[in-house]
Protein backbone atom coordinates (compact mmCIF):
# COMPACT_ATOMS: atom_id res chain seq x y z
CA UNK A 1 0.00 0.00 0.00
CA UNK A 2 0.90 3.56 -0.70
CA UNK A 3 1.99 5.74 2.31
CA UNK A 4 -0.02 8.56 2.38
CA UNK A 5 2.48 11.37 2.26
CA UNK A 6 0.62 14.35 2.99
CA UNK A 7 -2.62 13.87 5.17
CA UNK A 8 -1.74 12.54 8.88
CA UNK A 9 -5.55 13.18 9.74
CA UNK A 10 -8.10 13.63 7.88
CA UNK A 11 -11.18 14.71 10.03
CA UNK A 12 -9.14 17.65 11.05
CA UNK A 13 -10.29 18.99 7.76
CA UNK A 14 -13.53 18.12 7.46
CA UNK A 15 -16.85 20.35 7.82
CA UNK A 16 -17.96 18.80 11.06
CA UNK A 17 -14.54 18.87 13.04
CA UNK A 18 -14.47 21.12 16.40
CA UNK A 19 -11.34 22.06 16.72
CA UNK A 20 -10.19 21.96 20.68
CA UNK A 21 -8.58 25.45 19.81
CA UNK A 22 -10.58 28.58 18.46
CA UNK A 23 -8.62 31.63 17.32
CA UNK A 24 -9.48 35.39 17.02
CA UNK A 25 -13.17 34.41 18.48
CA UNK A 26 -12.14 35.39 22.81
CA UNK A 27 -14.56 38.05 22.77
CA UNK A 28 -17.35 36.38 21.36
CA UNK A 29 -16.89 33.07 23.33
CA UNK A 30 -16.43 35.77 26.90
CA UNK A 31 -20.02 36.87 25.64
CA UNK A 32 -22.16 34.14 24.75
CA UNK A 33 -20.36 32.11 28.06
CA UNK A 34 -21.62 35.41 30.21
CA UNK A 35 -24.70 35.56 28.85
CA UNK A 36 -25.24 31.92 29.34
CA UNK A 37 -24.02 32.03 33.31
CA UNK A 38 -27.45 32.97 34.73
CA UNK A 39 -28.31 29.74 33.56
CA UNK A 40 -25.73 27.59 35.87
CA UNK A 41 -26.88 30.30 39.34
CA UNK A 42 -31.08 29.11 38.02
CA UNK A 43 -31.63 32.79 37.27
CA UNK A 44 -32.93 33.71 33.75
CA UNK A 45 -30.78 33.47 31.08
CA UNK A 46 -30.15 35.99 28.42
CA UNK A 47 -31.46 35.33 25.07
CA UNK A 48 -29.32 35.98 22.25
CA UNK A 49 -28.76 36.25 18.73
CA UNK A 50 -25.24 35.62 17.37
CA UNK A 51 -24.84 37.14 13.71
CA UNK A 52 -22.64 37.82 10.54
CA UNK A 53 -21.76 36.38 7.40
CA UNK A 54 -21.23 32.89 6.22
CA UNK A 55 -18.02 30.77 7.61
CA UNK A 56 -17.64 33.20 10.57
CA UNK A 57 -17.64 30.90 13.53
CA UNK A 58 -21.33 31.26 14.86
CA UNK A 59 -22.24 27.74 14.74
CA UNK A 60 -18.94 26.68 16.44
CA UNK A 61 -18.29 28.81 19.15
CA UNK A 62 -22.18 28.20 20.20
CA UNK A 63 -21.33 24.77 20.20
CA UNK A 64 -18.11 25.31 21.99
CA UNK A 65 -19.23 26.98 24.53
CA UNK A 66 -22.32 25.07 25.01
CA UNK A 67 -20.11 21.72 25.38
CA UNK A 68 -17.65 23.88 27.82
CA UNK A 69 -20.47 24.18 30.26
CA UNK A 70 -21.83 21.01 29.76
CA UNK A 71 -18.14 19.86 31.09
CA UNK A 72 -18.60 21.77 33.72
CA UNK A 73 -22.35 20.49 34.58
CA UNK A 74 -23.87 17.73 33.85
CA UNK A 75 -27.35 19.67 34.37
CA UNK A 76 -27.20 21.31 30.87
CA UNK A 77 -28.89 19.79 27.92
CA UNK A 78 -28.59 21.47 24.79
CA UNK A 79 -31.21 21.12 21.44
CA UNK A 80 -29.86 22.54 18.45
CA UNK A 81 -31.74 22.66 14.78
CA UNK A 82 -31.26 23.89 11.56
CA UNK A 83 -34.24 26.13 10.55
CA UNK A 84 -33.03 26.21 6.96
CA UNK A 85 -33.50 22.59 6.88
CA UNK A 86 -36.39 22.45 9.21
CA UNK A 87 -38.57 24.98 8.90
CA UNK A 88 -41.54 23.91 10.20
CA UNK A 89 -42.86 23.90 13.75
CA UNK A 90 -42.89 20.57 13.94
CA UNK A 91 -39.74 19.47 13.03
CA UNK A 92 -38.11 22.32 14.74
CA UNK A 93 -39.83 20.69 17.64
CA UNK A 94 -38.68 16.93 16.96
CA UNK A 95 -35.08 17.35 16.49
CA UNK A 96 -34.92 19.74 19.51
CA UNK A 97 -36.80 16.09 21.03
CA UNK A 98 -34.28 13.79 19.74
CA UNK A 99 -31.49 15.89 21.23
CA UNK A 100 -32.82 16.17 24.45
CA UNK A 101 -32.91 11.89 24.50
CA UNK A 102 -36.56 11.42 23.69
CA UNK A 103 -36.77 8.68 21.55
CA UNK A 104 -40.04 9.97 18.56
CA UNK A 105 -41.15 7.37 16.35
CA UNK A 106 -41.41 9.72 13.21
CA UNK A 107 -45.42 9.67 12.99
CA UNK A 108 -46.66 12.51 10.74
CA UNK A 109 -49.84 12.13 12.67
CA UNK A 110 -48.24 13.59 15.66
CA UNK A 111 -50.30 16.90 16.49
CA UNK A 112 -47.30 19.35 16.94
CA UNK A 113 -48.64 20.47 20.49
CA UNK A 114 -47.77 17.07 21.63
CA UNK A 115 -43.84 17.29 20.61
CA UNK A 116 -44.55 21.40 22.17
CA UNK A 117 -45.89 19.74 26.00
CA UNK A 118 -43.38 16.93 25.56
CA UNK A 119 -40.11 19.55 24.98
CA UNK A 120 -41.59 21.76 28.31
CA UNK A 121 -41.93 18.83 30.55
CA UNK A 122 -38.49 17.94 29.39
CA UNK A 123 -36.68 21.42 29.36
CA UNK A 124 -38.43 22.41 32.64
CA UNK A 125 -36.59 19.41 34.58
CA UNK A 126 -32.87 20.29 33.05
CA UNK A 127 -31.03 23.63 32.05
CA UNK A 128 -31.82 23.94 28.77
CA UNK A 129 -30.29 25.92 25.85
CA UNK A 130 -31.91 25.93 22.52
CA UNK A 131 -29.70 26.99 19.45
CA UNK A 132 -32.19 28.11 16.68
CA UNK A 133 -29.83 28.41 13.86
CA UNK A 134 -30.54 30.34 10.38
CA UNK A 135 -33.20 31.48 12.43
CA UNK A 136 -34.46 33.47 9.58
CA UNK A 137 -35.64 30.69 7.25
CA UNK A 138 -38.07 30.34 10.18
CA UNK A 139 -41.28 29.07 9.06
CA UNK A 140 -43.28 29.89 12.06
CA UNK A 141 -42.31 33.06 14.32
CA UNK A 142 -44.41 32.19 17.39
CA UNK A 143 -42.40 29.93 17.95
CA UNK A 144 -39.73 32.60 18.84
CA UNK A 145 -42.32 33.92 21.22
CA UNK A 146 -43.08 30.54 22.94
CA UNK A 147 -39.27 29.59 23.28
CA UNK A 148 -38.83 33.15 24.85
CA UNK A 149 -41.14 32.52 27.56
CA UNK A 150 -40.09 29.17 28.34
CA UNK A 151 -37.16 29.60 30.78
CA UNK A 152 -34.38 28.20 28.15
CA UNK A 153 -31.47 30.10 27.17
CA UNK A 154 -32.00 31.04 23.27
CA UNK A 155 -29.22 31.20 21.04
CA UNK A 156 -30.80 32.42 17.60
CA UNK A 157 -27.87 32.90 14.51
CA UNK A 158 -28.34 34.59 11.87
CA UNK A 159 -26.68 36.39 9.19
CA UNK A 160 -27.96 39.52 9.68
CA UNK A 161 -28.89 41.83 12.65
CA UNK A 162 -32.06 42.79 10.91
CA UNK A 163 -33.06 38.75 10.98
CA UNK A 164 -35.68 39.75 13.33
CA UNK A 165 -36.88 43.08 12.84
CA UNK A 166 -39.59 42.86 10.61
CA UNK A 167 -41.67 39.98 12.83
CA UNK A 168 -44.58 41.18 14.33
CA UNK A 169 -44.63 43.36 17.20
CA UNK A 170 -46.12 40.64 19.87
CA UNK A 171 -42.91 38.52 19.29
CA UNK A 172 -40.68 41.24 18.55
CA UNK A 173 -41.25 42.14 22.24
CA UNK A 174 -40.96 38.97 23.74
CA UNK A 175 -37.39 38.98 22.47
CA UNK A 176 -36.94 42.70 24.18
CA UNK A 177 -33.29 42.12 25.75
CA UNK A 178 -31.73 39.81 23.64
CA UNK A 179 -28.00 40.10 23.08
CA UNK A 180 -26.35 40.60 19.81
CA UNK A 181 -22.94 38.75 19.52
CA UNK A 182 -21.24 39.97 15.94
CA UNK A 183 -19.22 37.45 14.01
CA UNK A 184 -17.80 39.85 11.45
CA UNK A 185 -15.47 38.55 8.62
CA UNK A 186 -12.23 37.26 9.30
CA UNK A 187 -8.92 39.02 7.96
CA UNK A 188 -6.35 37.00 5.83
CA UNK A 189 -4.68 37.33 8.90
CA UNK A 190 -6.76 35.70 11.03
CA UNK A 191 -7.80 32.86 8.19
CA UNK A 192 -4.24 32.13 8.23
CA UNK A 193 -3.75 31.31 11.73
CA UNK A 194 -7.24 29.37 11.46
CA UNK A 195 -6.09 27.65 8.39
CA UNK A 196 -1.57 27.20 10.35
CA UNK A 197 -3.84 25.15 13.23
CA UNK A 198 -5.79 22.68 10.56
CA UNK A 199 -2.00 21.86 9.02
CA UNK A 200 -0.13 21.79 12.12
CA UNK A 201 -3.15 19.05 13.32
CA UNK A 202 -4.09 17.51 9.94
CA UNK A 203 -1.15 17.26 7.21
CA UNK A 204 2.30 16.05 7.92
CA UNK A 205 5.18 18.48 8.72
CA UNK A 206 6.67 20.50 5.75
CA UNK A 207 3.97 19.60 3.33
CA UNK A 208 2.88 23.10 3.21
CA UNK A 209 4.39 26.66 3.43
CA UNK A 210 2.84 29.23 5.03
CA UNK A 211 2.95 31.92 2.01
CA UNK A 212 0.81 29.64 0.38
CA UNK A 213 -1.65 29.40 3.08
CA UNK A 214 -2.09 33.20 2.73
CA UNK A 215 -2.42 32.94 -0.48
CA UNK A 216 -5.52 30.29 0.19
CA UNK A 217 -6.66 32.69 2.91
CA UNK A 218 -6.95 35.56 0.96
CA UNK A 219 -9.26 33.96 -1.90
CA UNK A 220 -11.42 33.00 1.07
CA UNK A 221 -12.87 36.32 1.28
CA UNK A 222 -12.88 36.33 5.48
CA UNK A 223 -14.82 32.77 5.28
CA UNK A 224 -13.32 29.97 7.63
CA UNK A 225 -14.97 27.53 5.82
CA UNK A 226 -14.29 28.18 2.29
CA UNK A 227 -10.04 28.38 3.91
CA UNK A 228 -10.34 25.06 5.22
CA UNK A 229 -11.87 23.68 2.27
CA UNK A 230 -10.00 24.94 -0.07
CA UNK A 231 -6.68 23.66 2.24
CA UNK A 232 -8.38 20.34 2.16
CA UNK A 233 -9.05 19.78 -1.65
CA UNK A 234 -5.15 20.86 -2.77
CA UNK A 235 -4.21 18.78 0.51
CA UNK A 236 -6.18 15.74 -1.56
CA UNK A 237 -5.14 16.94 -4.64
CA UNK A 238 -1.28 16.73 -3.90
CA UNK A 239 -1.78 13.26 -2.37
CA UNK A 240 -3.81 11.95 -5.09
CA UNK A 241 -1.36 13.34 -7.74
CA UNK A 242 1.44 11.30 -5.49
CA UNK A 243 2.92 14.28 -4.36
CA UNK A 244 4.63 14.83 -0.65
CA UNK A 245 4.08 18.69 -1.07
CA UNK A 246 1.40 20.97 -1.90
CA UNK A 247 2.94 22.98 -4.21
CA UNK A 248 1.82 26.93 -5.87
CA UNK A 249 0.35 25.02 -8.85
CA UNK A 250 -1.57 22.99 -6.92
CA UNK A 251 -3.17 25.34 -4.99
CA UNK A 252 -3.68 27.37 -8.00
CA UNK A 253 -5.68 24.33 -9.45
CA UNK A 254 -7.32 23.27 -6.65
CA UNK A 255 -9.28 26.78 -5.67
CA UNK A 256 -11.28 27.07 -8.52
CA UNK A 257 -12.55 23.19 -7.52
CA UNK A 258 -12.96 24.72 -4.27
CA UNK A 259 -15.05 27.62 -4.88
CA UNK A 260 -17.29 25.11 -7.22
CA UNK A 261 -17.42 22.75 -4.45
CA UNK A 262 -18.31 25.44 -1.94
CA UNK A 263 -21.23 26.96 -4.36
CA UNK A 264 -22.98 22.96 -5.27
CA UNK A 265 -23.07 22.31 -1.35
CA UNK A 266 -24.97 26.06 -0.92
CA UNK A 267 -26.84 25.21 -3.84
CA UNK A 268 -27.76 21.61 -2.41
CA UNK A 269 -29.29 22.92 0.69
CA UNK A 270 -31.85 25.22 -1.09
CA UNK A 271 -35.57 23.73 -0.82
CA UNK A 272 -38.14 23.64 -4.36
CA UNK A 273 -39.03 26.66 -3.40
CA UNK A 274 -36.15 28.59 -3.67
CA UNK A 275 -34.13 26.11 -6.36
CA UNK A 276 -37.44 27.63 -7.90
CA UNK A 277 -36.12 31.07 -8.18
CA UNK A 278 -32.78 30.56 -8.69
CA UNK A 279 -33.69 28.78 -11.19
CA UNK A 280 -35.55 31.26 -12.90
CA UNK A 281 -32.85 33.90 -12.17
CA UNK A 282 -30.31 32.09 -14.25
CA UNK A 283 -32.76 31.63 -16.88
CA UNK A 284 -33.18 35.32 -17.21
CA UNK A 285 -30.07 36.24 -16.38
CA UNK A 286 -31.65 39.08 -14.62
CA UNK A 287 -34.76 39.59 -13.56
CA UNK A 288 -36.89 42.62 -10.80
CA UNK A 289 -38.79 41.11 -7.98
CA UNK A 290 -42.12 41.89 -9.43
CA UNK A 291 -41.61 39.59 -12.69
CA UNK A 292 -39.65 36.98 -10.71
CA UNK A 293 -42.81 36.19 -8.22
CA UNK A 294 -44.97 36.38 -11.07
CA UNK A 295 -42.81 33.59 -12.75
CA UNK A 296 -42.59 31.49 -9.82
CA UNK A 297 -46.40 31.49 -8.71
CA UNK A 298 -46.64 29.78 -12.59
CA UNK A 299 -44.04 27.38 -11.76
CA UNK A 300 -45.12 26.33 -8.45
CA UNK A 301 -48.12 24.75 -7.17
CA UNK A 302 -47.85 25.71 -3.85
CA UNK A 303 -46.60 29.12 -3.75
CA UNK A 304 -45.24 30.92 -0.88
CA UNK A 305 -46.15 34.54 -0.12
CA UNK A 306 -43.83 37.43 -0.70
CA UNK A 307 -42.41 37.92 2.25
CA UNK A 308 -41.03 34.56 2.58
CA UNK A 309 -39.93 34.31 -0.66
CA UNK A 310 -38.39 37.54 0.41
CA UNK A 311 -36.47 35.70 3.39
CA UNK A 312 -35.29 33.02 0.76
CA UNK A 313 -33.79 35.39 -1.46
CA UNK A 314 -32.08 37.25 1.23
CA UNK A 315 -30.13 34.31 2.57
CA UNK A 316 -29.66 33.04 -1.40
CA UNK A 317 -27.83 36.48 -1.33
CA UNK A 318 -26.14 35.86 1.51
CA UNK A 319 -24.46 32.55 0.18
CA UNK A 320 -23.43 34.69 -2.61
CA UNK A 321 -25.71 32.55 -4.73
CA UNK A 322 -27.50 35.43 -6.12
CA UNK A 323 -26.69 38.87 -6.25
CA UNK A 324 -29.31 41.60 -5.62
CA UNK A 325 -28.72 45.03 -7.05
CA UNK A 326 -30.72 48.04 -5.94
CA UNK A 327 -33.47 48.66 -3.80
CA UNK A 328 -37.05 48.78 -3.68
CA UNK A 329 -39.44 48.90 -7.72
CA UNK A 330 -35.65 49.36 -9.07
CA UNK A 331 -33.91 46.01 -7.60
CA UNK A 332 -32.50 43.18 -9.89
CA UNK A 333 -31.28 40.11 -9.16
CA UNK A 334 -28.49 38.26 -11.17
CA UNK A 335 -26.20 35.28 -10.61
CA UNK A 336 -22.44 36.10 -9.64
CA UNK A 337 -20.13 35.62 -12.43
N1 LIG B 1 -12.09 31.01 15.05
C1 LIG B 1 -12.04 29.80 14.51
N2 LIG B 1 -11.07 28.94 14.85
C2 LIG B 1 -11.01 27.73 14.29
N3 LIG B 1 -11.88 27.26 13.39
C3 LIG B 1 -12.89 28.06 13.00
C4 LIG B 1 -13.02 29.37 13.54
N4 LIG B 1 -14.09 29.96 12.99
C5 LIG B 1 -14.62 29.08 12.13
N5 LIG B 1 -13.91 27.94 12.13
C6 LIG B 1 -14.19 26.77 11.30
O1 LIG B 1 -14.77 27.25 10.08
C7 LIG B 1 -15.88 26.49 9.66
C8 LIG B 1 -17.10 27.35 9.53
O2 LIG B 1 -17.53 27.81 10.79
P1 LIG B 1 -19.08 27.85 11.18
O3 LIG B 1 -19.80 26.71 10.56
O4 LIG B 1 -19.16 28.00 12.64
O5 LIG B 1 -19.51 29.20 10.46
P2 LIG B 1 -20.94 29.94 10.52
O6 LIG B 1 -20.64 31.35 10.92
O7 LIG B 1 -21.89 29.16 11.33
O8 LIG B 1 -21.35 29.94 8.98
P3 LIG B 1 -22.83 29.90 8.31
O9 LIG B 1 -23.42 31.27 8.48
O10 LIG B 1 -22.55 29.61 6.87
O11 LIG B 1 -23.61 28.82 8.98
C9 LIG B 1 -16.00 25.37 10.68
O12 LIG B 1 -15.38 24.23 10.14
C10 LIG B 1 -15.24 25.88 11.90
O13 LIG B 1 -14.66 24.80 12.60
MG1 LIG C 1 -23.64 28.13 10.80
Amino acid sequence: MRRRSVIEDARVLREGFIPKRMVHRDNQIHEIKRNLEPLLENDSPRNMLLYGPPGTGKTTMAEYVIDEMQKHSSEVVMGSVNCWRYPSRFKVYYNLLQDLGVNLIHRTGTPTDELVDKFREKAIKRKTVVVLDEVDQIEQERILYDFARENVALIMIANKETALYDVDDRIRSSLEGTREVHFPSYSTEELVDILKDRRDWGLYDGVIDTSLLHRIANRADGDARVAINSLRIAAEDAESGDKEEITEGIVEKSLPKAEKQNKSKSLDMLNRHQKALYDIIQDEGEIQPGELYERYSEEIDDPKVERTLRKYLNKMDHYRLIETEGEGRWRKYTLPE
